[in-house]
């Protein structure tokens, strides 16, 4: 599993240029899924099994976009100034490594900013090495994310986008293990996430799913001095998402993940995140409305190029996933 989490996590895919992370893990999955197909917005969306007694049609959710950076002007030197997709924190810029979709790799300097105050994203630009606009490989419009390679520490693994290839990992794994369920379920690897759910949107809509799980990250209130207090913590356990600032989850699945996780022996957590949003708003909140939850994964270092989770973390969320795709979904 840990090489497909470092296949995963290594493969740049900043929202809206999903392609390569699809391709890799539709290659991952294919001979698992009953059946594969990809929609209008790119998310890739396997079926496993079939309604039976008291089944239900189910979508899970996790997005395979990440964060990146998008070119919007090149200087007569052949400086790449950019803008943000999705979340991206000034802070955790300078000095990193970034590789565009197009294979072009470059570092990011940074100028203007006094001693002691904080860089804005204007302070900063992107130098691929090249010497004028004419060489410089890059153009308005193109794409990168953060290069960076996966770090093994043991039982704390690190990466940029482990939100939220580490979710697709879980329901990879989750697809692999489930060997007998009585409900259709629809795996969505979905796209644009980081700029607002969008994937999952048209996704949920298509799908139709009687109930929903998103999978995702979620911040932790472990570290020394954490600015806000939160309950989670690295290696505390698959995390219950009870709200996030996006959606409330359904009561009664948070109870039933609660009840499920506890029969079952599975470590788990109770996550409230004031801040941030999952694709389960978008489940939630399509057609007439579904119940919806969500997993989460604590992760330390969100939206950095260096996010750390623990291991026993992913597969306690993965024995979760299965055991509540296995069984009837009381409510
Ligand atoms: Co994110
Ligand atoms: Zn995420």
């Amino acid at each position: 599993m840990k090489s497909l989490v470092q296949k995963l996590v290594e493969t740049p895919g900043p929202s809206g240029f999903e392609y390569e992370i699809r391709d890799v893990i539709r290659e991952a999955i294919s001979d698992f899924a009953d059946e594969i197909r990809v929609d209008t917005l790119g998310n890739l969306i396997a079926r496993k099994g079939a309604k039976s007694g008291k089944g239900v049609r189910v979508m899970v959710s996790a997005h395979i976009d990440e964060i990146g950076l998008m070119a919007t002007h090149i200087s007569e030197e052949g400086f790449i100034r950019f803008t943000n997709i999705g979340g991206i924190n000034p802070l955790t810029c300078y000095g990193g490594r970034v590789l565009f979709m197009n294979g072009t790799r470059g570092v990011i300097g940074m100028e203007g900013v006094e001693a002691g105050k904080t860089p804005k994203l204007s302070n900063l630009f992107i130098d691929v090495g090249a010497t004028s606009k004419e060489d410089c490989p890059v153009k308005v419009g193109n794409v990168c994310g953060f290069e960076r390679p996966f770090l093994d520490l043991g039982k704390r693994w690190v990466a940029k986008s482990m939100d939220d290839r580490i979710a697709a990992v879980i329901a990879i794994e989750a697809l692999k293990r489930i060997e007998k369920t009585p409900h259709e379920i629809f795996f969505v690897f979905s796209t644009q996430e980081e700029v607002g759910l969008r994937g999952a949107t048209t996704a949920a809509y298509g799908v139709d799913p009687d109930v929903g799980f998103a999978v995702d990250v979620t911040r932790s209130g472990d570290t020394p001095k954490p600015s806000a207090k939160m309950a989670t913590a690295l290696g505390d356990g698959a995390a219950i998402k009870v709200r996030d600032a996006s959606f409330i989850a359904d009561p009664r699945l948070v109870d039933f993940m609660v009840k499920t996780a506890e029969d079952a022996d599975i470590p788990y957590q109770l996550e409230v995140l004031e801040a941030g949003g999952t694709d389960g708003r978008a489940i939630q909140l399509t057609r007439s409305g579904v119940p919806a939850g969500c997993i989460s994964v604590v992760c330390r270092y969100i939206h950095s190029p260096s996010e750390m989770v623990d291991a026993d973390d992913v597969e306690n969320s993965i024995k979760l996933l299965v055991k509540l795709l296995s069984n009837e979904i009381v409510l």
